[in-house]
């Protein structure tokens, strides 16, 4: 069973979104086996988005993401990473098309509602990142 890290960022929660995207990924028949909310210090968003440290973006990603709560989940099931990236649609809302999260309600690729893994290396690294192992429901 694969697994994957989804994020409902903070634009999204304030907006009072978080259940609509939660039901869009379970008519998906993906599961949720780990959630948490949680309000990420400046230093852990640093840590989550390392990989991107070098891109002119990083900055304000990490002022962003730990502007206000967000809603951490483990994904679970055959393809999730795949799946659930093409639930959440394209990185930049402009591209996504209109039945996906980031299509239906994201403004900019700098507010884009929701993250999720890429690859299986990197859900690796964000799942123990931010869950223990034994947060997982498998
Ligand atoms: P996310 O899937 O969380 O991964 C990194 C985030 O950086 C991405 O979503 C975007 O919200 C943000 N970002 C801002 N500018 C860019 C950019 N030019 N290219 C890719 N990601 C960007």
């Amino acid at each position: 069973m694969e697994k994957s890290l989804a994020i409902i960022k903070p634009d999204a929660v304030a907006r009072n979104l978080s259940g609509d995207i939660i039901s869009m990924i379970l008519d998906r028949d993906i599961q949720i086996v780990a959630m948490k909310m949680r309000h990420l210090t400046v230093e852990e968003a640093k840590g989550f988005y390392i990989v991107h440290q070098d891109r002119p973006f990083y900055n304000d990603l990490v002022e962003f993401m730990s502007s206000g709560p967000v809603i951490t989940m483990v994904l679970a099931g055959e393809n999730v990473i795949q799946s659930y990236r093409g639930l959440m649609g394209a990185t930049n809302p402009k591209d996504a098309e209109p039945n996906t999260i980031r299509g239906k309600y994201a403004f900019s690729i700098d507010h884009n509602c929701v993250h999720g893994s890429d690859a299986e290396d990197t859900a690796q690294f964000e799942i123990e990142y931010l869950f223990d192992n034994e947060d997982l429901c498998l």
